[in-house]
């Protein structure tokens, strides 16, 4: 999984400009100058999130707060993990009250919860990320989002001066196969993002065919035919594609192609 995950900003090497990139620039130029807004990116596990995150933060100048998972712990419970956000928060700008954190926050572009909330453990074996804390939890995260919910009501006045960009799946396995409900589940995924585009901004990752065969050739060496047949395998997700031409250069001459 390592090769392919974009963990950070600098793991995004290449990038190809694609019709989602342009969107979501478009999206993060309008945080410079207005606030309040909640940007959520979605897209199918190992089709290239954090790479457009990153690359469009990087484009528009963002100045973003990266925020870091506190958790230490798998089996605390989601009063825990909320309070050891703002914890975290108060730690990191030197402050004791929250009305401190929210001024704080407000002097950025934008708060970003991307991999190093979700994913932290990759980066860093002292932390649990927020996914393998959600995933262990399971039904029991949902207090963990209530609480969200009603702080942001609570402080809604504070909220509008804030613009938070969010990476969001919703991931479960079925048969082996990772799947994610904003975007693996046909109708279903159209709905729940219909409903979530009525609340928030939702900026979807995906690809076309021939913008995945681009992607792919410059991870990988691989020609379209072969790059088409993985698309129609694993769907326009580079991830799977590139790691699958990978160990099948692997079985057929015992090395990697780069
Ligand atoms: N536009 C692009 N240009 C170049 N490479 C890309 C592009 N989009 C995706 N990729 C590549 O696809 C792979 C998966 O990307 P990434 O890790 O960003 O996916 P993700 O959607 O964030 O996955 P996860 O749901 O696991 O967090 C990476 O190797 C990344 O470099
Ligand atoms: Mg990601």
């Amino acid at each position: 999984m390592g090769k392919y995950k974009i963990n950070s900003a600098n793991d995004n090497r290449v990038f190809v400009v694609t019709k989602s990139f342009i969107t979501l620039c478009n999206m993060f130029k309008t945080l410079k100058n207005s606030h309040g807004k909640i940007i959520h990116v979605v897209g199918a596990p190992g089709t290239g999130k954090s790479a457009n995150i990153y690359a469009a933060i990087e484009k528009q100048e963002l100045n973003v707060y990266n925020v870091k998972s506190q958790i230490k712990d798998v089996n605390v419970n989601s009063k825990k993990v909320f309070n050891s956000v703002y914890n975290g928060f108060k730690r990191d700008f030197n402050v004791k009250s929250k009305k401190e954190v929210y001024n704080c926050l407000a002097g950025y572009d934008a708060v970003l919860f991307a991999d190093m909330f979700h994913d932290s453990h990759l980066v860093d074996d002292d932390t649990v990320g927020f996914s393998v804390w959600a995933g262990h939890a399971g039904l029991r995260a949902t207090k963990f989002y209530l609480l969200c919910v009603v702080e942001y009501l609570k402080e809604r006045r504070e909220y509008k001066r804030i613009n938070i960009i969010l990476q969001t799946a919703w991931k479960f396995h079925f048969r082996g196969r990772k799947y994610d409900l904003f975007s693996d589940m046909g109708i279903l995924s159209k709905i729940v993002l219909a409903v979530m585009g009525t609340i928030f901004d939702v900026v979807v990752i995906s690809y076309k065919p021939e913008e995945t065969i681009k992607i792919v050739k410059i991870h990988v060496d691989a020609d379209d035919k072969l790059i088409k047949q993985y698309i129609h395998e694993y769907g326009s997700k580079p991830r799977f594609i590139c790691q699958a031409i990978e160990n099948e250069d692997v079985v057929k001459y015992g090395t990697k192609s780069d």
